[in-house]
């Protein structure tokens, strides 16, 4: 049970799993909270203002989609009506089978089980290249070397004009900050999670050789800024 500060040390993917795919059974107000950890109100308000900031910088109109780390789905709900294609793949069972119920009628949305670290390129239910890729709430789950993967196939699966939209919980500390193990009060489970610094994302998504940058920080009131905030990234 750890709180770690600069230390680069790995969390355990197949914890990551199994915290998830328990979650979707916990008894939460909504199936937002499932992903957004907050009650239903609080989740519902968030994911509007999430909504927003996307659309004010990506225009997503007649674009395949793609989403590592998909959850529930609920970026599918944000984009169904404008673009081309949704695709949002997950390695949680449980939580893409709420996907799945919770879109059913949208045809052009697809969800689908796949290790982001594992990308069956062949096996994906749309074919690439995608236009616009999406990490929400994600990273922080993945260990450098996962991290450098999942950047590679955002190369490898992208569009010359790609766009990245990347939405994290960040540490806004010199150094990032690990929890290993570590019990949460909130979540009534010990958690592991990387907080890595804009700084350090930013070394990760070198590679992308975007032109464009746009870095914020979102959600004022969800952080006491000791630690650790919300930032987003917008690349292309
Ligand atoms: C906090 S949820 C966020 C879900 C969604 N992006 C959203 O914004 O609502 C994190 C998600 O990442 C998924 N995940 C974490 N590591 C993964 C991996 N290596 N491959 C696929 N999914 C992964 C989890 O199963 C979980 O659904």
């Amino acid at each position: 049970m750890s709180r770690l500060y600069g230390d680069k040390e790995n969390i355990d993917s197949n914890w990551v799993k199994d915290f998830f795919n328990e979650r979707a059974k916990k008894d939460v107000d909504s199936d937002l909270s499932i992903v957004l950890f907050q009650d239903k109100e609080n989740s519902e308000q968030r994911h509007l203002e999430e909504k927003k900031i996307f659309h004010k910088y990506i225009d997503v109109s007649g674009k395949k989609v793609f989403e590592f780390g998909c959850g529930i789905g609920r970026w599918a709900e944000a984009l169904h009506d404008k673009c081309e294609s949704y695709l949002g793949i997950d390695f949680s069972e449980n939580l893409l089978d709420i996907a799945k119920r919770t879109y059913a009628d949208k045809e052009n949305c697809h969800f689908q089980f796949m290790s982001a670290t594992d990308i069956k390129i062949d096996e994906l239910l749309v074919k690439p290249p995608f236009d616009v890729f999406i990490t929400s709430g994600f990273l922080l789950y993945l260990n450098d070397d996962d991290l450098k993967i999942i950047v590679d196939n955002m190369n490898l699966l992208g569009s010359e004009d790609k766009k990245v939209f990347i939405m994290e919980p960040t540490s806004c500390m010199d150094s990032r900050l690990t929890l290993k193990d570590f019990y949460s009060e909130g979540l009534e489970v010990d958690y592991s999670a990387i907080y890595r610094t804009k700084d350090e994302y930013l070394e990760f998504f070198e590679p992308l050789n975007y032109n464009s940058l746009i870095v914020d920080t979102i959600f004022d009131d969800l952080s006491d800024h000791s630690e650790t905030d919300y930032k987003f990234f917008v690349m292309e």
